[in-house]
């Protein structure tokens, strides 16, 4: 499972190279070109292995011959092709703490109470509710540019409302 995973990890990576070309000769005329392969920007592959992740296989395996072969746990799901990540069990349930797998749970985990992402106090207190509290913070504010050559600003202080896990 871990070499199974290993490798769709390499084969997104190798997926999403670019191509990207420069011209040379007269006047950019392209007599000569030289290409190289580029990678995207990190968010981009970032977000295609989630959806990998979030649409992970849960897998055994059968013997064929002497080697292993990854088959889905579900009878009825679609087969493991090589750019499906795949599972053996379930993770565990990372609401509440279980030292045993270094698991701190999300009490007191700040959460932001408009999102609607993972970082959401819904999805992050797991029903649990949250506490909110208000922090002062200082900024530099009233910025002017003074000849020369400088910015001088004053210190502001602003309210700022915070939550964390219950
Ligand atoms: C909270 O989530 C909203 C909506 O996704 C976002 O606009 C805002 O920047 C987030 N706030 C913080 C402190 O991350």
């Amino acid at each position: 499972v871990n070499r199974h995973n290993g490798a769709v990890g390499r084969a997104v990576l190798s997926d999403s190279l670019d191509t990207r070309c420069k011209c040379h000769g007269v006047s950019g005329s392209c007599s000569v070109k030289t290409c190289w392969k580029g990678l995207p920007d990190l968010g981009e592959i970032a977000s295609d292995l989630k959806s990998r992740y979030l649409a992970a296989l849960k897998v055994t395996h059968r013997l064929v011959g002497s080697r292993k072969q990854l088959i889905p746990k579900e009878g009825d799901a679609r087969p493991v092709t090589e750019m499906d990540l795949v599972y053996l069990i379930n993770s565990p349930d990372y609401c509440t703490p279980n030292p045993q797998l270094g698991s701190l749970g999300t009490q007191d985990r700040p959460c932001n109470r408009s999102s609607v992402g993972s970082d959401s106090c819904d999805l992050l207190c797991c029903g649990r509710g949250y506490n909110t509290y208000t922090e002062e913070v200082q900024e530099r504010c009233h910025c002017r540019y003074r000849w020369c050559c400088s910015v001088v600003c004053r210190r502001c202080r602003r309210s700022l409302e915070r939550h964390v896990c219950k």
